[in-house]
């Protein structure tokens, strides 16, 4: 089973590639930011309880978000791998997933991160959220909040899945194609 993690700062391309890389592997891609959208448009109880952090650009508490995603995995029993894709986003998510899927004869394969400057990020996702509609891509205090909390919260990931030999990384600027590329020429050398 090729369980990988996507990595890397708000608007680093992750969604967009994941939609290339979850066919070509053919993973089930989960999505924790999607999955929080999904339920805030359809006001679940888990949306009303996410939308004020989103909104903000803090990221929802551990427990919530590690129930959601524990619950996601279940729902796809036949997967051949998953693609996580904005999960784990702290040290606690990481544990979690890691216990989770040693539950389940299961791990990580591999952490690959997106990597670029955050100026050239604020200006994707200030264009973005001109179409987005999300809350958290309207104003740049939110989207520079959201860089602040990766930064505290998320950064530590690196060092987590380096001590475990798991950490990859590409330059995340380029052309759409040249990244999805420079990932899948990654992620077959991971496989071997
Ligand atoms: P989430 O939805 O995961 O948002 P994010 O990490 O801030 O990242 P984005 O989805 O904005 O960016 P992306 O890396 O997917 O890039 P994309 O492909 O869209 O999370 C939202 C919120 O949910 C969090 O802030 C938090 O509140 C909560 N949350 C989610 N997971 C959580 C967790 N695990 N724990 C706690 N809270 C959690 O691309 C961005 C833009 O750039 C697009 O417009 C795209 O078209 C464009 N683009 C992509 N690639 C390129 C390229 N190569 N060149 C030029 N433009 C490009
Ligand atoms: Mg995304």
């Amino acid at each position: 089973m090729t369980n990988i993690v996507l990595f890397g700062k708000p608007g680093a391309g992750k969604g967009t590639q994941a939609a290339f890389l979850k066919d070509k592997y053919n993973l089930v891609h989960i999505s924790t930011g999607d999955l929080f959208r999904y339920n805030i448009s359809n006001a679940t109880k888990l949306g009303k309880l996410a939308q004020s952090y989103i909104d903000r650009g803090d990221l929802v508490p551990d427990e919530v978000t590690i129930q959601m995603l524990q619950e996601e995995v279940e729902k796809n029993p036949e997967a051949e791998g998953f693609l996580f894709d904005g999960f784990p986003r702290t040290i606690a998510q990481a544990e979690a997933l890691d216990a989770f899927l040693e539950g389940k004869g299961m791990s990580i394969r591999a952490t690959v991160a997106l990597e670029a400057d955050d100026e050239v990020l604020v200006k994707r996702i200030v264009e973005r959220g001109k179409v987005s509609g999300r809350a958290d891509d309207q104003d740049e205090t939110k989207i520079r909040n959201r860089f602040v909390e990766y930064n505290e919260k998320t950064a530590p990931l690196m060092d987590y899945y380096k001590k475990q030999g798991k950490y990859h990384s590409v330059d995340g600027i380029g052309t759409i194609e040249e990244i999805t590329k420079r990932l899948s020429d990654t992620i077959d050398t991971i496989k071997g």
